[in-house]
């Protein structure tokens, strides 16, 4: 940590808004955050790449001169002994769609593979645990035969999955969460097939209801009257880990597995399982088609199934029979991941956003320590705690908000919350009432190891626009505010908090903007060096700021920035979910957070045609970055397809997890 650092971050917070006290200042500096894991460099160097590449749209790994990639396992590969992986030829007719497809599928690693987690195991730096998200199944480039446009295409869709049900099957176990150990190889990594912590996780496997929403009314269903025991995690998007080294998997947009709501909601007289709905909407025709086959996703038979899912999952890789558990204290609501780090009194705060347009961040803070001496004494730390969620002011200041049932406040049995369990099933709704800052699709919420700065992606927003009108069961200002100030946000941004006293536990923060996401070679677009000039509302769409970097010719293009993920120096790394009209291709991206280049961000990875990438996993010896390349191809077909990305020729594309070093074999 350099005091230039420190200075460069203050003058331009206290440029733009003046609302740092000296004193406060001296006290941010002297004041760092606990670190959660793995041994850091106390004084890092964030120091920029040499190289960046140009986007690009070429149906490859493209990479910065260097940088090596070696693909570690892909959709379908097996993950035990004696089990055959399932084979690219066989994937462009539907002869592997056989009734014995799910049982095989439980088997292998699943489809669209998310979030990634690294655990290693013992003190070596050559093996480990990963855990991997699948987050969802694309029948385009699943099923042959699928139909994929005209008129009649929902019902056909819906006649295709009634012939062939094994479909639901399959898909349910090829969503939820893989558990593999990978060890170094002579080049890249490789899987251990069959190790013993290696575990399949699906859309049926069961687990614990744990916290406030444990038991409760809302929480019953026919098949689990006691409202403690859930099937299944699915719509896996980003996660994180806990300091104990758990997993924590986030469940998103839950909302597209079900169907028949409406039908349901017209005739119901439940009330208060319509309320607990009308902050996520359900759909009257699933995405899937799951509820066809499978009355569980059927609202008219199961109302309060949705309920059961759309919150954060904890699985303890290192004790694979135990059930994975549904953390209700963190809230429900579409996580895209939860990012922990500790509290100067060692207790452990969760950074979570809620993906889906003018939703909000959220923060869990433990209400015990954790206990570094006793693994089994953390276990279910996540439990007991507050959840707070994010207010920005204009003033560059912002507030956590506890969401915390309370007779005498706002979130009490009048506004609908008799419990604390209702706060977190209805979380949506109960931030609503704290005057909480919608923003723009908020993705990662990451605290740097180093500085415990937090850095949050807001992937777009393209309804940001000055109105006021109802949006996702509530009406709310449209329009751009300080923290999301661009109209028609198609590029997105990136927002830095700093919390008062650089402690997680804090209720106050002060934040910056870091990125306004964009083409600077756009030569429309303003280039932004004064955050200070920054006025909400008063940008265009294609109008840029890199963290306040002042040469547009040296930074990179970048559009929707979505996981986020720190090196061991602290620099941030940024891979990216745009439509590739934008830019081009996803990317992975690096940028300095401090020192004279922050802001200078550039691309060094492009991902396939159609591919976003997610993960964005360091090992802790910083040698190695583990990405996930989800749904290359997307746009195409089975039988028409625009990928062959990763096993080229004519062969399917599918998602794949890659491993990303220097061929020198120095840290990234
Ligand atoms: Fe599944 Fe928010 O991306
Ligand atoms: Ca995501
Ligand atoms: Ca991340």
């Amino acid at each position: 940590m350099t005091s230039e650092y420190f200075g460069s971050i203050l003058d331009r917070r206290l440029s733009r808004r003046n609302f740092l006290a000296s004193s406060s200042a001296a006290a941010a500096v002297s004041a760092l955050p606990s670190i959660a894991f793995s041994a850091v460099n106390k004084t890092p160097v964030q120091k920029a790449v040499a190289t960046a590449i140009e986007p690009t749209r070429v149906d490859a790994i493209t990479l910065a001169a260097g940088l090596r990639s070696d693909l570690l396992i892909r959709a379908g590969d097996a993950l035990f002994d004696g089990v055959a992986a399932l084979d690219g030829k066989a994937m462009q007719s539907l002869s592997w769609l056989d009734e014995g497809a799910a049982a095989r599928q439980e088997k292998l690693f699943g489809t669209n593979n998310d979030a990634l987690a690294f655990f290693p195991i013992g003190d070596r730096a050559s093996s480990g645990v990963l855990c991997v998200n699948h987050e969802y199944v694309m029948a385009d480039l699943s099923f042959a035969e699928w139909p994929k446009a005209g008129p009649n295409r929902a019902a056909e869709r819906q006649a295709w999955i009634k012939k062939r049900p094994q479909a639901v099957a399959w898909m349910q176990a090829a969503h939820g969460v893989s558990v593999i150990e990978i060890e170094r190889a002579s080049k890249g990594w490789k899987t251990r097939s069959g190790g013993r912590l290696t575990r399949r996780i699906t859309a049926n496997t069961p687990m614990e209801i744990c916290g406030p929403a444990r038991g409760h009314e809302l929480m019953r269903t026919n098949a689990d009257p006691s409202g403690t025991v859930a099937l299944g995690t699915f719509a896996n998007c980003a996660g994180g880990k806990t300091p104990w080294g758990t997993y924590l998997t986030a469940e998103e947009n839950i909302q597209d597995y079900f169907g028949s709501a409406k039908s349901w909601s017209d005739a119901t007289n439940d009330s208060a399982t319509v309320e607990a709905h009308r902050r996520w909407p359900l759909r009257e025709r699933s995405a899937y088609g799951w509820d066809l086959v499978d009355s569980r996703f059927d609202v008219r038979k199961e109302p309060r199934e949705p309920l059961r899912h759309g919150w954060i999952v904890e699985i303890d890789p290192q004790q694979p029979t135990a059930p994975p558990k549904k953390r209700t204290a963190l809230g429900r609501f579409c996580h895209e991941g939860a990012n922990t780090i500790l509290t100067r009194d060692g207790r452990v705060a969760a950074y979570m956003g809620d993906d889906a347009k003018f939703e909000y961040v959220y923060k869990f803070v433990s209400r015990d320590r954790y206990n570094p001496a006793d693994r089994t004494a953390n276990l279910d730390l996540l439990d007991h705690g507050t959840l707070y969620v994010a207010r920005f002011d204009a003033s560059g200041q912002g507030v956590w908000l506890p969401l915390v049932h309370d007779e005498n406040g706002p979130l009490n049995s009048r506004n609908g919350f008799s419990s604390q369990a209702e706060v977190v099933i209805k979380c949506r709704a109960a931030a609503d009432l704290l005057g909480a800052t919608p923003m723009d699709r908020p993705e990662d919420v990451e605290p740097s190891p180093i500085t415990g700065h937090v850095y949050m992606a807001l992937t777009k927003n393209d309804e940001r626009q000055n109105a006021s009108k109802t949006f996702n069961g509530r009406t709310v200002n449209l329009g751009p505010n300080a923290a999301n100030p661009r109209p028609q946000n198609d590029f997105g941004h990136i927002v830095e908090l700093i919390e008062e006293k650089s402690d997680a536990a804090s209720t106050r923060f002060t934040w910056n903007l870091f990125l306004l996401a964009g083409d600077p070679r756009l030569t429309d677009a303003k280039f932004i060096t004064d955050v200070s000039t920054i006025e909400a509302g008063g940008l265009a769409r294609e109008d840029l700021y890199y963290a306040g970097y002042s040469d547009r010719a040296k930074v990179s293009p970048i559009a929707c920035p979505d996981n986020l993920g720190f090196d061991p120096t602290g620099r941030l790394w940024v891979v990216t979910d745009a439509d590739t009209g934008l830019i081009g291709n996803n990317g992975c991206y690096v940028v300095p957070t401090s020192g004279p280049d922050r802001g200078y961000l550039r691309q060094v990875v492009s991902a396939p045609i159609g591919a976003e990438i997610c993960g964005c996993e360091f090992t802790p010896d910083g040698r190695t970055l583990f990405l996930s390349i989800q749904h290359p191809g997307e746009g195409g077909s089975v039988d028409a397809p625009i990928s062959h990305w990763p096993d080229g020729g004519d062969l399917p594309a599918r998602s794949a997890v890659i491993a990303i070093s220097r061929e020198d074999g120095t840290p990234l």
